[in-house]
């Protein structure tokens, strides 16, 4: 189905990894392309729109690939906000979500009449009433739902289950929708859920898709009528080694009563599902070692580049660009696992564990596949590493779409204590704020 892999494009890797260096993050702009059609296409039918959730991949190029199919985002936080500005996103397009935003951040959502905020407690929900009573106009406002439903994915990647720090609870749904029936300053615009990421079975879409449903009919006994769309998050799990992805016949199956019973259109957040498979992580073999009858691959990309094998267990398939070359190093047995580890000082350290890969010998390259969500945007400089660079395939084209860091970059904003000094950046402890030279 649609694009070709990257990792079939082995003189494309080899040549960018020989201009840009190691590691870089790579991404294929026709595999997001066919990604959301084939979304779009598994949806025919059911009114729909995507707002593509833009902490999976942030890059400002990336999501300029993805307006121009015509989506829409969604986002956490003002910085998220300000790239979908970038990328040239209306305020229309965008969905503000998240358990903890912050004051200043609802005012800018409010002041820029985005398409709505999905508040996720009632203490939110006061804060939010306050700002848009203040600034005046109506704000658009939805409620992400925690609906309770279990969801078969890594601990931290559930977020839909009772007890569990996203959402309004079930039982105060009600209470919020009602008091928007007597504010002009808010307008109730959607009831939504995000139960958790990396979901392959469409049943537990299915419960929480009956939930919202039972619940857009209790809100209308109420008396809501301004409701326009039900939001169902993100979620979508793909193929990272040998998972059986989530069939998208069987989600549309789940969400097409929704949208007939509630007569209302379905808004989609994926992350995953948009760009996950549409990236490699390029990184060259330094050394290979042998300790206690364990073979080490020591790459020069780590868990400060992807943090997702480190934080999850999560598997990433890894390749050697080009094939596996012939293993002829003196400690290189054909046939033997080995662990793929990055340079960073901590044993949680690692991109995979027993793995066959041949062929991965000191100056190999390697491509660590799925690496195009959650990847770059989880990475930091730990190790004082800095960040790798971004590049863009879109056909037989490719550019850097984000520099690697430099030391320069690495240490801005940082002074010395000479700096310090110099500046009179001083406050005394004591003295309320007085500063001294
Ligand atoms: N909407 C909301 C409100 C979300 O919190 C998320 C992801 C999404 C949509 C998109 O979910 P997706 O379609 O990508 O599954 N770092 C983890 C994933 C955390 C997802 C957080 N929220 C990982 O690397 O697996």
């Amino acid at each position: 189905m649609g694009a070709r892999l990257l990792t079939e494009r082995p003189e494309l890797l080899t040549a960018v990894a020989r201009r840009v260096g190691t590691p870089v993050f790579v991404y294929d702009a026709d595999h997001i392309r066919s990604q959301y059609g084939t979304m779009r296409a598994a949806l025919d039918g059911v009114p729909h729109r995507v707002h593509y959730s833009v902490k999976a991949n942030s890059s400002v190029a990336v999501l300029g690939v993805l307006r121009k199919l015509g989506a829409g985002v969604d986002v956490v936080s003002v910085g998220e906000m300000a790239r979908a500005f970038r990328a040239g996103y209306r305020p229309g397009d965008i969905i503000f979500s998240g358990v903890g935003k912050r004051p200043e951040e609802l005012e800018q959502a409010v002041a820029q009449r985005i398409r709505m905020v999905n508040v996720e407690s009632v203490a939110e929900f006061d804060l939010l009433c306050r700002i848009a009573e203040r600034q005046g106009g109506e704000a658009r406002v939805g409620i992400r739902v925690n609906p309770d439903v279990e969801t078969a994915t890594h601990p931290y990647t559930q977020t839909g289950k009772a007890g569990m720090k996203f959402g309004v609870p079930l039982e105060e749904v009600a209470t919020i929708a009602a008091r928007t029936l007597h504010m002009p300053s808010l307008r109730l615009v959607s009831i939504g859920m995000h139960i958790g990421s990396q979901i392959v079975d469409a049943e537990q879409f299915g419960e929480g898709a009956s939930r919202l449903r039972e619940l857009v009919a209790q809100l209308r006994d109420l008396g809501v009528t301004s409701l326009d769309g039900v939001d169902v998050g993100g979620g979508i799990g793909i193929r990272y080694i040998d998972e059986t992805p989530l069939k998208l016949d069987e989600y549309a199956a789940v969400l097409r009563p929704l949208a007939e019973g509630t007569g209302l259109p379905i808004v989609l957040e994926p992350g995953r599902y948009l760009v996950g498979n549409a990236g490699v992580l390029l990184a060259r073999t330094l050394y290979r070692k042998h300790s206690g009858g364990k073979t080490f691959v020591i790459v020069d990309a780590g868990m400060n580049d992807l943090l997702r094998p480190s934080l999850y267990g999560a598997m990433h398939e890894i390749v050697v660009v080009g094939g596996a070359a012939a293993d002829t190093g003196s400690d290189g047995i054909d046939g033997e696992l080995v662990d793929v580890v990055g340079p960073v000082c901590e044993t949680g350290d690692f991109l995979a564990k027993d793995r066959y890969l041949p062929g991965a010998v000191p100056g190999a390259l390697l491509a660590v596949r799925s690496a195009g969500a959650y990847a770059f945007t989880m990475g930091s400089t730990y190790n004082s590493r800095p960040r790798p660079p971004e590049v863009l395939v879109d056909g037989d084209r490719w550019a850097v779409i984000r520099e690697r860091e430099s030391l320069e970059d690495l240490m801005r904003g940082e002074y010395t204590l000479d700096q310090v000094d110099a500046a009179g950046g001083w406050t005394e402890t004591s003295g309320a704020g007085v500063r001294i030279a």
